[in-house]
């Protein structure tokens, strides 16, 4: 029986040309994260499943992760989120390190997901994290080179937000208002995050599985109601949890002077799937209706270090996904075109005699930094600029023996120039080249 030709379910080949988008997207996401200094790092493919149990949340653990026995008896995963991963690294490092650390990756990342738009189940995720950066500083930092990495590519407000909430406010509203317990929080929370996707019925029929009485849901309702910053200033004011809530009005107050501050929209219904966030929460979402996926998300967790017993130590940070990035930019028309190779100089022969001087020159040529391609083969002059063409070349150098010289003439295939020169000049093709 002839074997599948297509890739694992929710898995992609990359072809060369699918390469240079994806090499493309990784060079930026690299530039900006130099420009902000951060550092790179790297981990395994595997972990053992525990460091995921410990608080990467239920639908992770239950439904996503790719996890096995290997042969020694380990319960191993095949990661699903790099945030463990970085902690569990920085857990070994952080004593010695100055603070705070900025790091920064591309990982491979599988779940178990049902392949949609926007969703795969290996996908590479851009990851940027502060550690031990003072309260609120880390979060900015981390929003602004997020706002600077998409308005690099063009893009504006018109076209992406970043929505935003504080896990201690959402805390602040369970604990003092609404007095839930720890388990009735936790199930709450999982509400909230759906609270886009479900109907407003089934909204209501998840709420009153949790809160009973009347009142209760209708100030909870308030809270989900609530549009912006100013008015979660006065829900904040008339429940008297001002206390509670100091940090995030301080960090509201700081973005509003800030550029990122046209990209920011307060959203009560933002809390993160993931367990371990205990602050500023986020996510990217594209303005246009047909991605509804969110490009990227994030937040601070306080506390991750302690699943490794180490002291706590602030982190923030965001996962950014190559798939929901592509699908933004294409749909906004950012991405340019990546059809064609991008290559310099097209090398051909059209007989035999000529074949061991055109490899002389392509070699020569690379040497000084040229990105040349040699025909291999005499070629029929008739097909060498359509082939050319198609290989995103955009110079020709004919190589052609007259009488018993060697000589070649370079064609720049844009602006329909010729320079005519000898097999050694390489100086003259490189200046009629670049
Ligand atoms: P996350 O929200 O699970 O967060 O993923 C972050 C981003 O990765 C998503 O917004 C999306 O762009 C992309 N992504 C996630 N799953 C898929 C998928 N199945 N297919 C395609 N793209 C996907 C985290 O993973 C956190 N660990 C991020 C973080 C870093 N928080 C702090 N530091």
């Amino acid at each position: 029986m002839a074997l599948n030709k297509k890739p694992y379910k929710g898995c992609r080949d990359f072809f060369p040309k699918d390469m240079r988008v994806r090499d493309f997207l990784f060079s930026r996401m690299k530039k900006i994260a130099e420009e902000f200094a951060f550092e790179p790092y790297d981990g395994p493919l595997l972990e053992e499943v525990d460091l995921y149990k410990a608080k990467s949340g239920d639908e992770l653990i239950n439904d996503q992760i790719y996890s096995f026995t290997d042969r020694g008896n380990r319960h191993v995963a095949i990661r699903p989120e790099m945030t463990p991963t970085v902690a569990r690294m920085v857990a070994n490092v952080h004593k010695q390190e100055s603070k705070p650390l900025r790091w920064y990756s591309i990982p491979n990342l599988m779940r178990y997901e049902k392949p949609q738009r926007g969703r795969v189940r290996e996908h590479w995720q851009f990851n940027v994290d502060v550690f031990g950066a003072p309260t609120n500083l880390g979060e900015i930092e981390i929003l602004s080179l997020i706002k600077n990495f998409l308005t690099s590519f063009g893009a504006d407000q018109t076209m992406f937000s970043i929505l935003l909430n504080d896990r201690k406010v959402v805390d602040a509203v369970f604990n003092n208002l609404l007095k839930l317990d720890k388990d009735s929080s936790y199930k709450l929370y999982k509400v909230i995050d759906k609270a886009k996707k479900v109907t407003a019925e089934k909204l209501d029929t998840m709420i009153s599985e949790i809160i009973s009485d009347d009142d209760q849901k209708t100030l909870f309702k308030s809270y989900l109601a609530l549009n912006n910053f100013s008015q979660l200033n006065e829900f904040i004011t008339a429940n008297n949890i001002q206390d509670e809530c100091l940090e995030f009005i301080h960090f509201s107050e700081l973005v509003s002077q800030l550029d990122i501050n046209d990209f920011i929209q307060y959203d009560p219904t933002i809390v993160r799937g993931l367990d371990y966030y205990t602050g500023v929460v986020f996510e990217i979402f594209d303005k246009h209706p047909d991605n509804n996926r969110a490009i990227a998300g994030g937040g601070a967790y306080a506390n991750l270090l302690q699943i490794f017993n180490e002291s706590p130590l602030a982190g923030v940070g965001f996962g950014l996904g190559d798939v929901t990035l592509k699908d933004f930019l294409e749909t906004h028309n950012l991405l340019g075109d990546f059809s064609k190779p991008k290559n310099e100089l097209f090398i051909v022969y059209t007989s035999e005699t000529e074949e061991v001087a055109s490899i002389n020159l392509a070699n020569n040529l690379r040497l000084q930094g040229l990105k040349v391609e040699s025909n291999l083969g005499k070629m029929k002059f008739n097909k060498i600029f359509k082939l050319a063409e198609t290989k995103g070349h955009n110079h020709v150098a004919i190589i052609e023996q007259k009488d018993d010289k060697i000589n070649v003439q370079v064609k720049n295939l844009t602006e329909r120039t010729t320079l005519d020169c000898q097999l050694t000049e390489f100086d003259k093709i490189i200046s009629f080249i670049k």
